[in-house]
């Protein structure tokens, strides 16, 4: 196997932040990436922004503001990537200096030494703005690939990728990559955009359900106009209550920050093991979740299937209650949420001291993150 395989073989998933890990309990990770730069001189490279690209077409897609850039890379070392994976952009400007930023790869890994880049003009955003205005043969400093794979280690769990703005585009790079590999388990991306002038990429996400029965796409416009025929709301209003079981899935997370930490606690609170959670913020990234939009989120969700299955695993008998309940209706008629049973568990566990609390993750303080 290629040195670079037997490196990447030894990661563990779920974290693709691009740092480097420390040692001590990431040692494993540590000495496999330190083994791959000794061989290759590169990847976490210390040396950073040498490298070269020149860009080959430019298309502005939204009239709000978001382009697709294609680059090919000019300096004559190899360039391969894994989906998820990013490089990082460095331009010098007039007073502010050099500034840096990231951008994940929306193309899916060829051949060539090529990769587009989707990136949202962001106002009074010195790099989104610069190359949104790059024009074809224009050069760029840059960095990488770096940062972890999104590719699943297995195929034996569907994909449900969440995105909002342009955190779409690692995931259309790794449904390529997957789809054409015969990924076994569906795939279903959630997009979160906020107008119908900020939809893009149609053309080539629709080409993509074409091709693949096993992969889909909804966007969910977050300030739709009334004629808007497709899912209304936040990806935290309108998904939630239309994934119908949780379980047997891995679950992508990029773009806005705050998105990723409310969608993630979510989703850990109804059962979903932090392992099977990636998350790729690009900015809010450290916003610290409202728990009460946790609740809100948690409460839209219809699947339970994990919630029951864990409390009946730690063999506490609440699973039975809880399907008990999901199945019948509350004193007043109405069917009992979820979050209704995150509610009434204290004054369930004080009339049954005898039972464990069965609630898996946030309010016990055990979620991990990714
Ligand atoms: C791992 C990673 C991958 C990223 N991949 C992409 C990508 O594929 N495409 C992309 O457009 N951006 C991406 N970003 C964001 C990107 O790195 C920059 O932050 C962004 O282009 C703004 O940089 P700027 O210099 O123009 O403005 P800055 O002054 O650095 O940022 C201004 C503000 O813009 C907002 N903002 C930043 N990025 C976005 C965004 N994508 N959408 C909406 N608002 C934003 C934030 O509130 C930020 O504080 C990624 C970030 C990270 C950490
Ligand atoms: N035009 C506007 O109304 C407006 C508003 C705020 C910011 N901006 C600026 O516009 C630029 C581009 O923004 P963008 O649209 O590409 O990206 P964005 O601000 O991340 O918004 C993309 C989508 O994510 C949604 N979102 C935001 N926070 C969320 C959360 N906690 N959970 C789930 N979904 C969430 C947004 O909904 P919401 O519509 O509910 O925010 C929107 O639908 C940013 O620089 C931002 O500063 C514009």
């Amino acid at each position: 196997m290629e040195l670079r395989e037997q490196a990447r073989a030894r990661l563990r998933p779920g974290n693709f932040q691009g740092h480097k890990p420390r040692a001590g309990s990431h040692r494993t990770e540590s000495e496999a990436i330190e083994a791959l730069g000794a061989a290759e001189g590169r990847w976490f490279d210390s040396a950073r922004y040498r490298r070269r690209a020149r860009v080959t077409s430019v298309a502005a897609l939204t009239s709000t503001g978001t382009v697709k850039v294609r680059f090919e890379v000019v300096d004559g070392a190899p360039f391969h990537f894994d989906p998820g994976q990013f490089v990082g952009i460095e331009a010098h400007f007039e007073g502010l200096g050099y500034r840096r930023s990231p951008y994940c790869i929306l193309s899916a890994p060829t051949d060539e030494p090529v990769f587009d880049l989707l990136v949202r003009v962001v106002p009074q955003g010195p790099l989104s703005q610069h190359l949104a205005s790059l024009r074809p043969g224009d050069e760029v400093a840059f960095r990488g690939p770096t940062g972890r794979s999104m590719v699943p280690p297995d195929d034996e769990r569907g994909l449900e990728l969440f995105a909002t703005g342009t955190g779409v585009a690692p995931f259309y790079s790794l449904a390529r990559r997957l789809l054409a590999d015969g990924h076994a388990r569906p795939i279903t991306l959630w997009w979160g955009l906020r107008l119908a002038e900020d939809i893009c990429l149609t053309d080539e996400l629709d080409a993509l359900a074409r091709d693949y029965p096993s992969f889909s796409y909804h966007i969910t416009l977050s300030q739709p106009t009334a004629e808007w025929a497709g899912l209304r709301g936040r990806v935290g209003e309108s998904v939630p209550p239309l994934l119908a079981t949780l379980g047997a899935k891995r679950y992508y997370l990029a773009g806005n920050g705050a998105m990723l930490e409310e969608m993630a606690f979510a989703l850990s609170d109804m059962g979903v093991d932090h392992r099977y959670i990636y998350k790729e913020p690009y900015f809010n990234g450290t916003h610290a979740a409202d728990p009460e939009e946790i609740a809100e989120i948690r409460e839209r969700f219809v699947a339970t299937d994990l919630y029951s299955a864990y409390a009946n695993r730690r063999g506490t008998g609440f699973g039975a209650d809880l399907d008990a309940a999901r199945s019948g209706k509350t004193g007043n008629g109405d069917p009992l949420a979820v979050s209704d049973l995150f509610d009434l568990m204290p004054a369930f566990l004080s009339h049954h001291p005898d039972r464990e609390d069965p609630r898996p993750t946030q309010s016990k303080g055990a979620w991990g993150g990714s």
